[in-house]
């Protein structure tokens, strides 16, 4: 079955403009595109895989990077819906493991300023409860296996380069935790 890109209730602003919003969700379009067509192409090439095996290993090899650029994407979206208030068992925990949220927070955001294009990215460890913050460069490199994903934050330029400048890095993190709805990330831990 082909993929559907979704819809978000994100209301623009000043912190994300309108254009803004609309050049990214047009490019998060593009990703569900791209992996309905990558998957369809290769459904055609492994109708005859000694010719097209070269063919076949690169397109699965690009896999990562066009499903991930989806998905990531739909999380950033869909966390986006709140009121920024920090509450809740998942905010609980992170103060828990790190000895207060703003230590946490504080890691977190540190992890996203990180030169280069990728993601920051809270997920949990769910065989030692340990959460981690880590960084995925593009969209498919560092993901530790197997971890779910509680919190993504796009740090590709195209996210926020019409409404800040790459040196105001700290300024759009501050939009984007303005606007976290923490019940969806509790959501995302209960799961
Ligand atoms: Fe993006």
């Amino acid at each position: 079955m082909p993929y559907t890109a979704k819809t978000f209730t994100i209301t623009p602003g000043a912190d994300l403009s309108p254009v803004q919003l609309e050049l990214h969700l047009g490019l998060y379009a593009g990703y569900v595109k791209n992996l309905n067509l990558l998957n369809h192409q290769l459904t055609l090439l492994k109708s005859d895989r000694s010719t097209n095996t070269l063919a076949i290993s690169e397109l699965t090899r690009r896999l990562g990077f066009e499903f991930n650029g989806m998905r990531l994407h739909e999380l950033y979206f869909e966390q986006l819906s709140g009121n920024g208030e920090i509450s809740g068992p998942l905010a609980t925990a992170l103060a828990t493991q790190w000895g207060s949220i703003e230590t946490w927070k504080e890691d977190f955001e540190q992890t996203c300023l990180f030169r280069g294009i990728g993601w920051g990215i809270l997920s949990i460890d769910v065989e030692s409860g340990q959460f981690y913050n880590s960084w995925v460069s593009d969209h498919e490199i560092g993901h530790l296996a197997g971890l779910p994903i509680i919190l993504a934050v796009d740090m590709w330029e195209h996210a926020y380069l019409i409404d800040y400048k790459p040196s105001q890095k700290t300024d759009y993190l501050k939009a984007i935790f303005a606007r976290l709805n923490w019940s969806t990330l509790d959501s995302r831990l209960a799961n």
